[in-house]
């Protein structure tokens, strides 16, 4: 299985903390916010890795990320994604890096407290499909929400005024290689982007989804809010141990 970090888009929402620099290079208490999405993936065991960058100081992941050393790495791969069009866009880019074998893509602006080992080796005993990460929030309107019925996922809305549960999908998903002819089949949603949110609505239609709700807390971290919570976040976590 390879990793995919996404930290790619304009980081327009955080203008202007990102007129000059990337929003993954912004820094969530001790560190930069890209540590955390590529520690959660190295703690899970994922050591092939993937990072979509794009926007302004692309060249800074480089110099500050290196090959990878300091998180027990080989090397990191890299790749540009040119422009804003959207998650599912720049996940494309990466169908030549995962040749076919399945993937764990996190959202670069995605902080989460729990290990999440468990959830692969879960997704790992899948036989085929997708796997997604829910987290209940106070605030779904702002995320991708899913309609349950009983233990099923039936869809997926992209940021809805009325959301049909008080669950955000979260910036973690776990894929089969046919995500790659998901996304080729995209159109760009009323905001111009290709959406993650369309792949996993796919993976529904073909009734081959699977879900797990995350007990630890979790956050983006995309907004002044967001930015600010997840810095309290971990700062909470740091003082307890
Ligand atoms: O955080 C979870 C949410 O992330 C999900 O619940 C939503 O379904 C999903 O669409 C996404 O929502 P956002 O609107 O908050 O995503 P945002 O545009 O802020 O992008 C999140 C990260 O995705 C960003 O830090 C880098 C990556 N990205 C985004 C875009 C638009 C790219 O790599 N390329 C892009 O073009």
């Amino acid at each position: 299985m390879k990793g995919i970090i996404l930290a790619g888009g304009l980081g327009s929402r955080l203008r202007p903390l990102t007129k000059v620099t990337n929003k993954h290079l912004l820094p969530i208490y001790d560190k930069p916010m890209i540590y955390y999405p590529l520690e959660t993936l190295c703690q899970a065991g994922i050591d092939e890795i993937m990072i979509v960058t794009g926007g302004n100081s692309a060249g800074d992941f480089l110099r500050l990320l290196g090959n990878g050393r300091e998180f027990g790495l080989h090397d990191i791969y890299y790749t540009y994604q040119e422009g804003e069009g959207g998650i599912a866009d720049a996940l494309k880019l990466c169908e030549h890096f995962a040749e076919g074998d399945s993937v764990c893509v996190i959202l670069g602006d995605n902080i989460i407290e729990d290990d999440i080992t468990p959830y692969v080796e879960k997704f790992k005993a899948q036989a085929s499909g997708a796997r997604l990460l829910l987290k209940e929030v106070e605030d779904p309107e702002r995320f991708g929400v899913p309609e349950l019925d009983g233990d099923r996922i039936v869809r997926i809305d992209e940021k809805p005024d009325h959301p049909k549960s008080k669950y955000a999908v979260t910036g973690i998903y776990m894929y089969d290689g046919r995500v790659f002819d998901y996304c080729r089949d995209l159109k760009p949603s009323k905001r111009g982007e290709l959406e993650i949110t369309d792949v996993n609505n796919a993976y529904i239609a073909a009734g081959d989804l699977r879900y797990d709700v995350l007990s630890g807390w979790w956050t983006d971290a995309g907004q002044f809010e967001s930015l600010f919570h997840a810095s309290q976040l971990v700062a909470a976590q740091r003082a307890q141990h």
